[in-house]
Formats: structure tokens, sequence, C-alpha cells
């Protein structure tokens, strides 16, 4: 569990990469709250803001900032969210906060992507976090089972159902030796919403917050 001033850190840091009149795609979590209150704080004025999540849209809105929908947007300069793990090629395991979905479609419709977090968020190797899958609720056993063939241990996130009315199923022991190919191979599962590996479109900076500072990582893809 990261500190509160290194997250802080993380937020504020990103904060920089924002531009008066910039449209914004604003992701979930505790560190995410910290960039929403910051950047209410800063007086810059954002052109379009989109919310990956209802927790971070009343959170926003809680701020005067007004959220739109992203059918009515054509596209996000900049996406900033957190992530469960990072390795040091920015692909991602995100999801903890179950909002996995409508963060991979902003995501997607972002030009650029600022993940925050605390330094302990990165790993030499993606896993030991239980990777998140969002699936259709009558599908939950069927996508189990796949799981467990390809040496998975599902466990279904009992009581918690998604923003878009969907269930989660937390999977640990896959092999991640190969992100890109995993995330390929477990969309392809009938009843898998969203997987919450973004390896094929991962992070394009990391901004690692600590007491101290702020370690900022680019990916090989970004400039
Ligand atoms: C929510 C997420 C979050 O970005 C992730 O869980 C990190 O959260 P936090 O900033 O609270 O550590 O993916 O679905």
């Amino acid at each position: 569990m990261g500190s509160d001033s290194a997250k802080q850190n993380a937020a504020r840091a990103a904060l920089e990469f924002v531009r008066e009149g910039m449209d914004l795609g604003i992701g979930t979590g505790s560190t995410v709250d910290i960039f929403i209150d910051l950047l209410a704080e800063s007086g810059l004025r954002p052109g379009q803001v989109v919310s990956s999540s209802d927790r971070s849209t009343r959170r926003l809105e809680g701020h005067g900032i007004e959220v739109s929908e992203l059918n009515n947007v054509a596209g996000l300069d900049l996406y900033v969210d957190g992530a469960d793990e990072s390795n040091r090629l920015l692909q991602l395991i995100k999801g903890g906060g179950g909002a996995l979905t409508r963060e991979k479609i902003v995501a997607a419709a972002s030009k650029r992507f600022v993940c925050i977090a605390d330094h302990s968020k990165l790993v030499r190797a993606l896993g030991d976090f239980p990777l998140p899958i969002e699936v259709i609720p009558m599908a939950r056993s069927l996508v189990a089972r796949e799981l467990t063939r390809l040496g998975g241990r599902p466990s279904w996130r009992e009581g918690f159902t998604t923003d878009n009315g969907n269930w989660i199923l937390d999977v640990s022991g896959l092999n991640m030796n190969e992100p890109i190919k995993l995330e390929q191979r477990l969309n392809n599962i009938p009843g898998v919403v969203t997987v919450g590996l973004f390896a094929l479109k991962g992070a394009d900076v990391l901004l690692l917050g600590s007491e101290d500072g702020v370690e900022r990582i680019d990916s090989r893809r970004d400039g």
C-alpha cells in the first residue's frame, strides 16, 4: 500500500502535462482522486472532460467540473489514470477498483496516457496482483473454467457489480511472460468484456511517486 504523499507527488507531477483547453480523460482510484482535487485547485480550465467511472464523475462534478459523454467528444488529448502494477515497458495491470472497461475505452480514445502510481506499483514482472477480468454475468462459470484450463485460479469478486452491470473475476497464477499474447488470448474468450491487462496499449508515461519525489519513465513508443 503506497503512502498518501507518494500518491500526491505522482498526481502533482501529472498536472504538469495538463494545458488550458485540453480535452481530458480521467481514470479511477485513490491516486486519481488526488489528481482530480489538484486539478480543481489549480484553476486550470480543461476543454471537455470524460470520466472512466461513476466514482470519478461524482468527484469531478463535486468540484464543479462538467463531465462529457465520450460519444460527444472527437478524441482526447490526455488520459490520466492509476495502475495496480506496471512493468518497465509500461504494460499495466488495472481494474483493482473495477473500472477497467471504461478505463480501457477512455485510454483508447486518448492521444497520450500518463499513468500515476506510487513506487510500490513498479514490478519486474506482472502478475503478483490478481488480474481483474470483467465478464458478462451469465458467462462467469464458463469464463472461469476456461481461465482454469489456461492455468489460472479465478476468484469471483462477489457482491461487486461494475458500472456496466457486469461481474469481475480476479485471476491469479496465469503465465504473464508474454503480456500482449495473453491479453489477445483472454480477449477471445466468449463472455469476457475486458481484461485488466493493458499491454497491447500500455501507458505512454509512468510517474512513480515516492516520499521524496517522482521518477518518470517514458514508453519507448512515446515521442
Ligand atoms: C481502477 C484502477 C486503478 O487505477 C487502480 O486500482 C489503482 O488505484 P489506486 O490509485 O487507488 O492505487 O485500475 O479500476
